[in-house]
């Protein structure tokens, strides 16, 4: 990895005047700005081979907290845009604190934070444009109609990075949440980063605070890749998921730091008639290395919004401390479409209200014109090697009615009680499975069958893709 070095004004002077010189001695335009930018400002182009590279002061930045950068980040994009056919380009966001309204980025482009870089949310909703909702909800979350464009928003784009040294992005939630709450916001919530119709598309290394909602929002998008992010928020705020793939094909999340007041990893992919009617599902993902703290939601959730279907997701090593549950699959009828193909091994959790958890009975519809005969099928869904302790209760597995979620298997899961657990341990209904060395003794309706008969996890791997 790259780093940028520390370079007094003296050195970086006389790298500038070698930069200069090679301008002039070098005839050739392309190859004199890209000398002059990458090499003699000292930010780098390594990690994501851009061509050419330019920084947010360049064009009238201001990184005191209190200047707005709306108009640099506009205009920066906008000048590197240029470059999309000709070997890309990296915008970088020096050490201070940039405030700035929401922004879009352009394709074969790298958005990056240098360790010290802060880039502060505006927090007056007349910056924020209002975008229609999206096609698969059929509404904004929060409330009827459009939504508020998130920070970071990029739509059909193809090989985009947003990274840094753990540069950090700062949501400034609190007002919003307060908001929120107080019924105050005419339209759904920013999320911090928004990338939507998009192919290659990377989000590394920076730590994610405050956000209004949801962090990080890939939708409709394939060949996805989210690692080493470190994401803040009360574990009390609103709505503050972490990572919500939603509708994508083939995605990574990995070595993610998550505490929050919602679920640190929401896989999803649309709405009741919504989602059944747009009809992308999200499948292949992979989520490892993933350390989650959500008092009051889940690790790993599966839904409630699963109306494309959910199918093929992959995770392993997997920490979950102080959180509510472990996995939990929700839907209700009227989602329609699937969760199958669900395999996880590895998973460690200390202080959990519940291990498993599945509901077929999710509220939550956007309107009243769900299709009552939609009923989502949950299949196949594999969890092994599951060490817990101080656990309040080892799992609820609540299938719908007359439509019981199958395939469920349980295999070397060793469950570790409170001083306090729930006399029931397993309550189970309208669901079918197996289950192998598994303590506490689980429900009848997963059938023992015997020690040391594991639950499948592919060893295959997903297409690989470049970034
Ligand atoms: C992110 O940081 C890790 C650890 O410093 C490093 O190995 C990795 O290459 C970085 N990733 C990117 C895409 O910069
Ligand atoms: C934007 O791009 C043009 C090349 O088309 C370049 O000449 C100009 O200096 C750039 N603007 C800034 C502020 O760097
Ligand atoms: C970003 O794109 C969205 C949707 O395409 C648009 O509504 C919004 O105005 C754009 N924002 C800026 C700052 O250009
Ligand atoms: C983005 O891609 C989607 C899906 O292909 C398409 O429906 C939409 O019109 C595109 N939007 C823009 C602004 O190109
Ligand atoms: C990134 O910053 C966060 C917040 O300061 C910190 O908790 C985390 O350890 C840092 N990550 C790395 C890889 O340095
Ligand atoms: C059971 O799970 C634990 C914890 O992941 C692991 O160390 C152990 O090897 C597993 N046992 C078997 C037989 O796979
Ligand atoms: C165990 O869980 C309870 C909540 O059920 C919590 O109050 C307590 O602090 C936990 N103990 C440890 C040792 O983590
Ligand atoms: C078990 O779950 C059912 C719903 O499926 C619920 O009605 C019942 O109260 C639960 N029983 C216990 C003891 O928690």
């Amino acid at each position: 990895m790259w780093t940028t070095p520390r370079r007094n004004q003296v050195l970086d002077s006389i790298l500038l005047l070698v930069g200069i010189v090679l301008v002039l001695i070098n005839i050739n335009g392309v190859e004199s700005r890209k000398v002059r930018l990458s090499e003699s400002l000292g930010y780098p182009t390594i990690g994501c081979n851009r061509k050419y590279s330019a920084s947010l002061t360049d064009f009238g930045g201001v990184g005191d907290g209190v200047t707005s950068n709306t108009e640099a980040f506009k205009s920066a994009i906008d000048n590197l845009s240029q470059y999309g056919s000709d070997g890309g380009s990296l915008l970088f966001v020096p050490p201070g604190k940039w405030l700035t309204g929401s922004f879009n980025l352009t394709s074969h482009f790298t958005l990056y934070l240098h360790k010290d870089a802060t880039l502060l949310a505006a927090q007056d909703e007349n910056e924020w444009a209002v975008i229609d909702p999206l096609p698969s909800y059929g509404r904004g979350r929060d409330a009827d109609g459009g939504r508020y464009i998130s920070l970071i928003f990029g739509t059909n784009l193809t090989d985009v990075v947003i990274t840094g040294e753990n540069g950090t992005i700062d949501g400034q939630g609190p007002s919003w949440w307060d908001k929120f709450h107080k019924k105050e916001l005419k339209y759904t919530r920013p999320y911090l980063i928004e990338i939507m119709f998009s192919n290659e598309v990377q989000i590394s290394n920076l730590t994610l605070i405050n956000s209004p909602s949801w962090n990080v929002h890939p939708v409709y998008s394939s060949n996805v890749v989210v690692q080493g992010l470190t994401i803040l928020a009360p574990v009390t705020s609103p709505n503050t998921d972490g990572i919500n793939p939603d509708s994508c094909t083939n995605t990574r999340i990995e070595d993610c730091y998550i505490v929050s007041g919602d679920d640190c990893v929401a896989v999803k992919s649309g709405w009741d008639e919504y989602g059944i009617r747009f009809g992308m599902p999200t499948k292949q993902l992979l989520i490892r290395r993933l350390t989650c703290i959500s008092p009051f939601s889940a690790v790993i959730a599966l839904g409630s919004e699963m109306s494309g279907g959910i199918e093929d997701v992959r995770a392993e090593d997997i920490v979950g401390i102080n959180s509510e549950s472990a996995v939990r699959i929700k839907t209700a009828i009227g989602r329609g479409n699937y969760v199958k193909d669900i395999y996880v091994r590895r998973m460690t959790m200390k202080t959990m209200k519940m291990v498993f958890w599945m509901a077929g009975n999710y509220g939550s519809h956007p309107d009243n014109d769900f299709d009552p005969n939609a009923i989502p099928v949950i299949q196949n869904i594999n969890f092994r090697d599951v060490v817990a302790e101080n656990v309040t209760m080892a799992a609820r597995l609540e299938g719908i009615p007359g439509h019981p979620f199958t395939g469920i298997c349980i295999s070397n899961a060793t469950i570790g009680l409170t001083k306090k657990p729930k006399k029931i341990q397993w309550n189970c209904t309208e669901i079918a499975g197996v289950s192998s060395d598994v303590s506490p003794p689980p429900c009848n309706l997963l059938t023992d069958q015997g020690p040391e008969n594991a639950c499948n996890f592919p060893d295959d791997s997903f297409p690989s893709f470049k970034i």
